[in-house]
């Protein structure tokens, strides 16, 4: 059934977004502009995707009894999970009731909802190199994982977390208690299980954007997007680039762990493969079935952005994963805590040649949030990165008087 008809009237088919933050609104401008319904959801008021979906819905998404309310209601026919935190058991359900189809599929948005879904999907199933890892239920049965192989430096986890949350790097025996205690404040659910890691040394890390999409004929082909190299500082991107230089090998490896891992948790859409390099070596860290924040840059180096391909990907049209041009993204942080900011010397920025700019629209701002992004394009990805750092520094949010 084709999700491209008229929206508002009682024929309408709807997408609904679970999750409606910066990348999930730029999803919903692309479906926007193919004239598709949508529904936004988010767990507070005026998200961003809020302000640009035809409804707008706020209700906690990890409750079972509310996500099933909604949905039931709403009818959409497509459902995009753009956080991890949902009930993904509703989910399931309803698509095994064929009520609802889910993007990638309900398995995806299960397996990749925890690091442990994931991590045993990828390295036990489908045997792709990952960092050594245990998952323990305890500060002793960390430490005996850490001596009983895993070994210093390495790397605590709480299994449900994002943006480095409650992550942090053990060096020596003395860190253990405090980064098991630190993932325990940092889960999203009170949870005592977490995965440690060996510490990988690699070159850089890079998102490989993966595409799941349907050609003319109907057929499920795969196409990659050029690496994206990035930079995080406490397990949050600050800033990212396309293309990373790699070699030739390593390229080779990182599409091949792509393509097993997407095939697998398979369905139709985009998906941010997280992967670390080390010359021709390549390890699978995780990936996210649906748009990745380091992606942001395709909005100025791609034909088509990760979230323009997306949109296509689910509604079954082909896709361009070409690049345009080289560039870059740098991370506006709020770096205040208020209500309704104001920004200022976005002139300043955007007198920069061969930059943009992205603001949110964040109703509130706390020091370490992302209320927007810069970005530049430039033939020399050094110079754009550059350039992005620049434009992102100039942006001042500051509190209303
Ligand atoms: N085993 C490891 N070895 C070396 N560095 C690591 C390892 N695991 C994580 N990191 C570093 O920490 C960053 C965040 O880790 P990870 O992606 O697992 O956490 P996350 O909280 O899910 O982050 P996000 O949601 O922002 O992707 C990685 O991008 C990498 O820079
Ligand atoms: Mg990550």
């Amino acid at each position: 059934m084709s999700l491209l008809g008229t929206p508002l009237l009682p024929t309408s088919k709807k997408i609904m977004f679970l999750g409606a933050g910066e990348l999930g609104k730029e999803v919903l401008i692309a479906l926007q502009r193919l004239g598709v319904e949508t529904i936004a959801v988010d767990r507070y008021d005026n998200a961003p995707g809020h302000q640009v979906a035809h409804h707008a819905r706020t209700i906690s998404m990890s409750d079972p009894q509310q996500l099933r309310q909604l949905i039931e209601q709403e009818q959409p026919t497509l459902i995009v999970p753009e956080i991890e935190a949902i009930a993904t058991q509703v989910l399931e359900e309803l698509e095994a009731e064929g009520k609802v189809q889910v993007i990638p599929t309900a398995r995806a948005a299960r397996l990749t909802m925890d690091r442990e879904g994931i991590r045993r999907l990828a390295a036990e199933t489908l045997g792709v190199a990952t960092s050594p890892y245990q998952f323990c239920d305890s500060l002793e049965q960390l430490q005996a994982a850490i001596d009983g192989g895993i070994g210093y430096p390495c790397v605590v986890k709480p299994l449900m977390s994002s943006s480095g949350k409650g992550q942090s790097k053990i060096s020596t025996p003395a860190d253990v208690e405090k980064a098991w205690n630190y993932a325990m404040e940092g889960g999203r659910v009170s949870q005592a299980r977490v995965i440690v890691e060996g510490f990988i040394d690699f070159d850089f890390e890079i998102t490989l954007l993966t595409v799941r999409a349907r050609n003319a004929q109907g057929e499920t082909q795969t196409h990659f997007c050029e690496a994206i190299g990035h930079k995080q500082v406490d397990g949050d991107y600050v800033e990212s680039w396309q293309p990373q230089a790699m070699s030739s090998k390593a390229l080779e490896q990182a599409q091949h762990i792509a393509k097993v891992v997407t095939d697998n948790l398979g369905g139709l859409g985009l998906f941010g493969v997280e992967l670390f390099v080390k010359g021709d070596q390549v390890w699978f860290s995780e990936v996210s079935p649906r748009p990745h924040d380091t992606g942001m840059v395709t909005m100025i180096t791609q034909w088509q952005s990760e979230f323009e391909l997306h949109a296509r990907a689910i509604l079954g049209l082909p896709v361009d994963t070409r690049l345009k041009s080289p560039g870059a993204s740098a991370v506006i942080y709020g770096g205040v805590q208020a209500q309704g900011v104001d920004f200022l010397q976005v002139e300043q920025a955007l007198s920069i040649p061969q930059t943009d700019i992205r603001l949110f629209g964040k109703p509130e701002s706390f020091e370490k949030r992302r209320m927007g992004v810069a970005l530049a394009y430039d033939a020399n990805v050094d110079n754009a990165r550059t350039t992005a750092k620049k434009a992102a520094n100039l942006v001042q949010v500051v509190k209303r008087d």
